[in-house]
Protein backbone atom coordinates (compact mmCIF):
# COMPACT_ATOMS: atom_id res chain seq x y z
CA UNK A 1 0.00 0.00 0.00
CA UNK A 2 0.90 3.06 -0.85
CA UNK A 3 2.02 6.29 1.72
CA UNK A 4 0.08 8.96 1.17
CA UNK A 5 1.22 12.81 1.77
CA UNK A 6 -1.37 15.73 1.44
CA UNK A 7 -0.33 18.67 1.31
CA UNK A 8 -3.03 21.38 2.68
CA UNK A 9 -3.54 24.76 3.54
CA UNK A 10 -6.94 26.92 3.27
CA UNK A 11 -4.38 29.99 2.16
CA UNK A 12 -4.09 29.90 -1.27
CA UNK A 13 -0.99 30.98 -2.98
CA UNK A 14 1.05 29.56 0.28
CA UNK A 15 2.73 26.94 -1.67
CA UNK A 16 1.03 23.64 -1.98
CA UNK A 17 1.27 22.81 -5.64
CA UNK A 18 5.06 23.77 -5.25
CA UNK A 19 5.46 22.10 -2.35
CA UNK A 20 3.44 19.41 -3.86
CA UNK A 21 5.74 18.91 -6.95
CA UNK A 22 9.34 19.22 -6.19
CA UNK A 23 8.58 17.09 -2.75
CA UNK A 24 7.38 14.84 -5.36
CA UNK A 25 10.47 14.78 -7.70
CA UNK A 26 12.60 14.97 -4.58
CA UNK A 27 10.41 11.26 -3.08
CA UNK A 28 10.94 9.79 -6.75
CA UNK A 29 14.82 10.75 -6.79
CA UNK A 30 15.48 9.32 -2.92
CA UNK A 31 12.52 6.98 -2.09
CA UNK A 32 10.42 5.04 -4.43
CA UNK A 33 7.50 5.00 -6.61
CA UNK A 34 5.71 8.43 -6.62
CA UNK A 35 1.98 9.39 -8.19
CA UNK A 36 0.48 12.65 -7.69
CA UNK A 37 -3.34 13.52 -7.40
CA UNK A 38 -4.67 17.40 -8.03
CA UNK A 39 -8.00 17.65 -7.00
CA UNK A 40 -7.43 21.53 -7.59
CA UNK A 41 -9.92 22.82 -10.00
CA UNK A 42 -7.42 25.04 -10.94
CA UNK A 43 -5.23 22.47 -12.06
CA UNK A 44 -1.37 24.18 -11.84
CA UNK A 45 -0.07 20.49 -10.81
CA UNK A 46 -1.36 18.86 -14.27
CA UNK A 47 -0.40 21.90 -16.04
CA UNK A 48 3.60 21.23 -14.92
CA UNK A 49 2.95 17.31 -15.22
CA UNK A 50 2.21 17.95 -18.84
CA UNK A 51 5.34 20.31 -19.28
CA UNK A 52 7.17 17.44 -17.50
CA UNK A 53 5.96 14.82 -19.90
CA UNK A 54 6.84 16.85 -22.84
CA UNK A 55 10.13 17.58 -21.59
CA UNK A 56 11.11 14.47 -20.14
CA UNK A 57 8.97 11.72 -22.42
CA UNK A 58 6.10 9.34 -21.08
CA UNK A 59 8.06 7.97 -18.25
CA UNK A 60 8.93 11.84 -16.64
CA UNK A 61 11.10 10.44 -13.63
CA UNK A 62 8.75 7.26 -13.08
CA UNK A 63 5.66 9.41 -12.14
CA UNK A 64 2.11 9.71 -12.99
CA UNK A 65 -0.75 12.68 -11.74
CA UNK A 66 -4.35 11.94 -11.90
CA UNK A 67 -6.69 15.53 -12.05
CA UNK A 68 -9.57 14.89 -10.50
CA UNK A 69 -12.37 16.26 -8.99
CA UNK A 70 -12.42 15.73 -5.04
CA UNK A 71 -15.24 13.28 -4.98
CA UNK A 72 -13.38 10.82 -7.31
CA UNK A 73 -10.38 10.65 -4.84
CA UNK A 74 -11.43 7.40 -2.80
CA UNK A 75 -11.89 5.70 -6.34
CA UNK A 76 -8.53 7.10 -7.31
CA UNK A 77 -6.50 6.40 -4.08
CA UNK A 78 -8.28 2.65 -4.32
CA UNK A 79 -6.35 2.50 -7.83
CA UNK A 80 -2.85 3.85 -7.26
CA UNK A 81 -2.10 2.40 -3.94
CA UNK A 82 -0.63 -0.56 -4.72
CA UNK A 83 1.15 0.76 -8.10
CA UNK A 84 3.34 3.14 -6.00
CA UNK A 85 5.06 3.65 -3.00
CA UNK A 86 4.04 6.99 -2.42
CA UNK A 87 0.94 9.29 -3.50
CA UNK A 88 1.57 13.29 -2.55
CA UNK A 89 -2.32 14.90 -2.77
CA UNK A 90 -2.43 18.70 -4.10
CA UNK A 91 -5.74 20.35 -2.77
CA UNK A 92 -7.89 23.28 -3.20
CA UNK A 93 -7.75 26.59 -1.03
CA UNK A 94 -11.57 27.28 0.53
CA UNK A 95 -13.45 23.97 -0.60
CA UNK A 96 -14.20 22.42 2.19
CA UNK A 97 -15.55 18.82 1.59
CA UNK A 98 -12.58 18.40 -1.52
CA UNK A 99 -10.05 19.78 1.72
CA UNK A 100 -11.89 17.00 4.33
CA UNK A 101 -11.66 14.22 2.14
CA UNK A 102 -7.91 14.77 1.16
CA UNK A 103 -6.93 15.34 4.64
CA UNK A 104 -8.70 12.69 5.85
CA UNK A 105 -7.19 10.37 2.99
CA UNK A 106 -3.05 11.26 4.06
CA UNK A 107 -0.87 9.63 6.54
CA UNK A 108 0.40 13.01 7.02
CA UNK A 109 -1.17 16.43 6.61
CA UNK A 110 1.95 18.45 5.42
CA UNK A 111 0.78 22.54 5.86
CA UNK A 112 3.08 25.07 4.11
CA UNK A 113 2.88 28.48 5.85
CA UNK A 114 4.45 31.63 5.03
CA UNK A 115 5.97 33.60 8.28
CA UNK A 116 3.26 36.71 7.87
CA UNK A 117 0.74 37.16 10.19
CA UNK A 118 -2.22 36.87 7.76
CA UNK A 119 -0.84 33.80 6.70
CA UNK A 120 -0.26 32.12 10.67
CA UNK A 121 -4.25 33.20 10.53
CA UNK A 122 -5.52 31.56 7.86
CA UNK A 123 -3.52 28.28 8.79
CA UNK A 124 -5.66 27.70 12.19
CA UNK A 125 -8.92 26.05 9.85
CA UNK A 126 -6.53 23.32 8.15
CA UNK A 127 -4.94 22.75 11.52
CA UNK A 128 -8.25 22.28 13.19
CA UNK A 129 -9.94 20.16 10.05
CA UNK A 130 -6.91 17.69 10.43
CA UNK A 131 -6.90 17.36 14.00
CA UNK A 132 -10.59 16.25 13.80
CA UNK A 133 -9.67 13.80 11.47
CA UNK A 134 -7.08 12.37 13.89
CA UNK A 135 -4.39 12.94 11.07
CA UNK A 136 -0.37 13.41 11.72
CA UNK A 137 0.50 17.14 10.88
CA UNK A 138 3.22 18.77 9.91
CA UNK A 139 3.62 22.21 9.47
CA UNK A 140 6.49 23.44 6.55
CA UNK A 141 7.68 27.20 6.64
CA UNK A 142 7.54 28.25 3.32
CA UNK A 143 9.03 31.43 1.35
CA UNK A 144 11.32 32.40 4.95
CA UNK A 145 12.77 35.28 4.32
CA UNK A 146 16.77 35.35 4.80
CA UNK A 147 16.14 38.46 7.89
CA UNK A 148 13.73 40.17 9.40
CA UNK A 149 12.46 40.53 12.68
CA UNK A 150 8.30 39.93 11.67
CA UNK A 151 8.86 36.34 10.28
CA UNK A 152 11.05 35.54 13.32
CA UNK A 153 7.89 36.93 15.34
CA UNK A 154 5.14 34.61 13.78
CA UNK A 155 7.91 31.71 13.67
CA UNK A 156 7.64 32.35 17.79
CA UNK A 157 3.95 31.95 17.73
CA UNK A 158 3.66 28.74 15.96
CA UNK A 159 6.14 27.61 18.26
CA UNK A 160 4.11 27.62 20.87
CA UNK A 161 1.64 25.02 18.60
CA UNK A 162 1.32 21.76 19.82
CA UNK A 163 1.38 20.96 15.71
CA UNK A 164 5.04 19.78 14.71
CA UNK A 165 6.59 22.22 12.76
CA UNK A 166 9.51 20.94 10.18
CA UNK A 167 13.21 22.04 11.09
CA UNK A 168 13.97 22.36 7.60
CA UNK A 169 12.20 25.83 6.02
CA UNK A 170 12.38 26.54 2.37
CA UNK A 171 13.42 30.11 1.67
CA UNK A 172 11.84 32.88 -0.97
CA UNK A 173 13.95 31.61 -3.90
CA UNK A 174 13.15 32.01 -7.51
CA UNK A 175 14.85 28.39 -8.01
CA UNK A 176 11.81 26.83 -7.15
CA UNK A 177 9.40 28.68 -9.92
CA UNK A 178 11.76 28.49 -11.95
CA UNK A 179 12.24 24.98 -12.22
CA UNK A 180 8.45 24.45 -12.36
CA UNK A 181 8.38 26.23 -15.06
CA UNK A 182 10.54 23.34 -17.14
CA UNK A 183 8.51 20.88 -15.46
CA UNK A 184 11.05 20.02 -13.27
CA UNK A 185 11.88 20.05 -9.58
CA UNK A 186 14.87 22.23 -8.63
CA UNK A 187 17.15 18.63 -7.54
CA UNK A 188 16.85 18.19 -11.39
CA UNK A 189 18.16 21.76 -12.27
CA UNK A 190 20.97 21.58 -9.71
CA UNK A 191 21.37 19.48 -7.18
CA UNK A 192 23.87 21.20 -5.69
CA UNK A 193 22.04 24.58 -5.36
CA UNK A 194 20.59 25.74 -1.74
CA UNK A 195 16.80 25.35 -2.71
CA UNK A 196 17.56 21.70 -3.56
CA UNK A 197 19.58 21.19 -0.32
CA UNK A 198 16.48 22.40 1.42
CA UNK A 199 14.30 20.24 -0.44
CA UNK A 200 16.18 16.86 0.03
CA UNK A 201 16.41 17.96 3.72
CA UNK A 202 12.70 18.30 4.06
CA UNK A 203 12.15 15.16 2.18
CA UNK A 204 14.10 13.14 4.60
CA UNK A 205 12.36 14.42 7.61
CA UNK A 206 9.17 14.03 5.95
CA UNK A 207 10.11 10.36 5.24
CA UNK A 208 11.28 9.96 9.21
CA UNK A 209 7.95 11.21 10.26
CA UNK A 210 6.62 8.32 7.95
CA UNK A 211 8.90 5.62 9.32
CA UNK A 212 10.52 5.57 6.33
CA UNK A 213 14.39 5.40 4.87
CA UNK A 214 15.86 6.18 1.67
N1 LIG B 1 9.68 28.88 -1.53
C1 LIG B 1 9.25 29.70 -2.50
N2 LIG B 1 10.07 30.65 -2.99
C2 LIG B 1 9.64 31.50 -3.95
N3 LIG B 1 8.41 31.48 -4.50
C3 LIG B 1 7.56 30.55 -4.05
C4 LIG B 1 7.92 29.61 -3.05
N4 LIG B 1 6.84 28.81 -2.81
C5 LIG B 1 5.86 29.23 -3.63
N5 LIG B 1 6.27 30.27 -4.38
C6 LIG B 1 5.49 31.04 -5.36
O1 LIG B 1 4.29 31.48 -4.69
C7 LIG B 1 3.18 31.43 -5.58
C8 LIG B 1 2.09 30.56 -4.96
O2 LIG B 1 2.57 29.23 -4.83
P1 LIG B 1 1.64 27.97 -5.10
O3 LIG B 1 2.50 26.78 -4.94
O4 LIG B 1 0.88 28.13 -6.36
O5 LIG B 1 0.63 28.09 -3.85
P2 LIG B 1 -0.79 27.37 -3.62
O6 LIG B 1 -0.78 26.10 -4.40
O7 LIG B 1 -0.84 27.15 -2.14
O8 LIG B 1 -1.84 28.34 -4.07
C9 LIG B 1 3.70 30.90 -6.89
O9 LIG B 1 3.97 32.01 -7.72
C10 LIG B 1 4.99 30.19 -6.51
O10 LIG B 1 5.94 30.19 -7.56
MG1 LIG C 1 -2.11 25.34 -5.84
Amino acid sequence: MATVITVAQQKGGAGKTTLTAQLAVTFARNFGKVALIDIDPQGSLGAWFKIRQDALGEAAGGMHLSGIPGWRLGTELDRLHRKFDYIVIDSPPHAETDSRAAIRSGDLVVVPVQPSPLDLWATAPTLALAQKEKRPLLLVINRMPPRGNLPEAVLAKLAVEPTPMAATRLGNRMAYAASMMEGKGVIEIDPSSTAAKEITALAHEIATCLGKKA
